[in-house]
């Protein structure tokens, strides 16, 4: 059954294992001919999305960063501002929701106590509510004016995989299902759909990477601190990669986006403090290297995952991964699978609970 770990030592990577099927549940049903079907989101999807002027989205945890990369997303490719915040802070502060605001509320569980409690405080001050969720029949999904799943299937492990992932895709129609009303050309929509369907392809390669990402994690696991980077839409992916290791290798662990190094991390880096960068092909990887030119400089170790063989040699210092090339709208998933791997192969190194990790509960129910 789905809740067993068959050949598995442990649920997390069993559900890490599970991805590449999990993008082909979230895509079933929501694609016909190269077209995303927006009745997946309840009959009235389409009349909302009519109305839709800007989004904001309200989540915790990996549920927020999956909400920080979709404000890349949204703000790129709708061209319409998107809000992103913490349900414990929204829901306690006097927020202003201009007229025809989407609320976005993302949920594994569906049961997250500040999430369900701001979707409540401010249901009726905006345009509509729609839930991205893995639990149908959950709280949130029950009070939203509309709802997509995720179609993950139970996730057993606390920390969260699976989950993510298939809220990125979930995300990414999203966006399109708001593109269509702002611009975002048809060939465009054809273009994103295709890439999504390579999704379960892309991840099975990347689970090949298993094995020299556990060698890899042999450099952490008498460590105390790393430091997480990545820019754009790959800077919430650095964050999440750090929640990881800090849930379940209990080493603390911090994200940046790369050019905030200068600006005060720096004074960290030295020969204990392994550097993680995440390093896609895009334009702004001339920077990046810059930045982790500035961390070498200072004896920090670099553990580079890339998103190219061109971008970036290992030499004395600099570890690196090479991720199979991919279209880029997929970096925030594709980089992401490889960083749960590590926090996984670190944890076990460090005999923790990996499922179970101390003082943390699946859901938080209570605040
Ligand atoms: C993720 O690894 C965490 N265990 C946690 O941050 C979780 O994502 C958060 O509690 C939100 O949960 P939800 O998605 O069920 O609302």
């Amino acid at each position: 059954g789905s809740a067993e770990k068959g050949e598995f030592r442990h649920f997390m990577l069993k559900e890490i294992y599970e991805q590449p099927r999990v993008m082909q549940a979230v895509l079933e049903g929501r694609i016909a001919s190269g077209h995303l079907l927006e009745q997946a989101y309840g009959s009235e999807a389409g009349a909302i999305f009519d109305q839709v002027k800007q989004v904001q989205i309200v989540a915790c945890g990996t549920s927020y960063h999956a909400g920080m990369v979709a404000k890349y997303w949204i703000e790129e490719l709708v061209g319409i501002p998107c809000m992103v915040e913490v349900a414990s802070e929204f829901r306690y502060r006097p927020v202003v929701l201009p007229e025809g605001t989407l609320l976005l509320t993302l949920s594994q569980s569906g049961e997250t106590a500040d999430t369900l409690a701001a979707l409540r405080e401010v249901k009726d001050r905006v345009l509509a509510t729609l839930a991205i969720c893995n639990v149908p029949g959950s709280s949130l999904v029950r009070e939203s004016d509309l709802s997509l799943m995720t179609n993950a299937g139970p996730e057993i492990g606390v920390a969260s995989t699976k989950a993510f992932t298939s809220q990125l895709v979930a995300l990414m129609l999203t966006t399109i299902a708001l593109g269509r009303r702002h611009g975002l050309d048809t060939e465009k929509e054809f273009e994103l759909i295709a890439a999504l369907q390579q999704l379960p392809a892309l991840l099975e390669q990347l689970l090949e990477l298993d094995g020299p990402i556990e060698e890899m994690s042999a450099h952490f696991a008498e460590k105390h601190h790393a430091l997480f980077l990545g820019r754009n839409s790959l800077y919430p992916v650095a964050m999440e990669g750090a929640l990881k290791l800090k849930e379940i290798s209990y080493i603390h662990a911090e994200a940046y986006p790369a050019g905030e190094l200068k600006h005060g991390p720096l004074a960290l880096v030295d020969k204990d403090m392994p550097v993680i960068a995440v390093a896609p092909r895009n334009g702004m990887l001339d920077k990046l290297k810059a930045n982790l030119q500035e961390v070498r400089a200072r004896g920090g170790e670099l553990f580079v995952f890339a998103g190219c063989e061109e971008s970036i040699q290992p030499q004395e210092g600099i570890h690196v991964i090479y991720l199979p090339a991919m279209p880029p709208v997929l970096d925030p998933i594709a980089f992401t699978l490889p960083l749960q791997l590590l926090s996984y192969h670190v944890a076990v190194l460090k005999g923790t609970d990996v499922d179970q990790p101390r003082n943390l509960a699946k859901s938080v129910t209570v605040e």
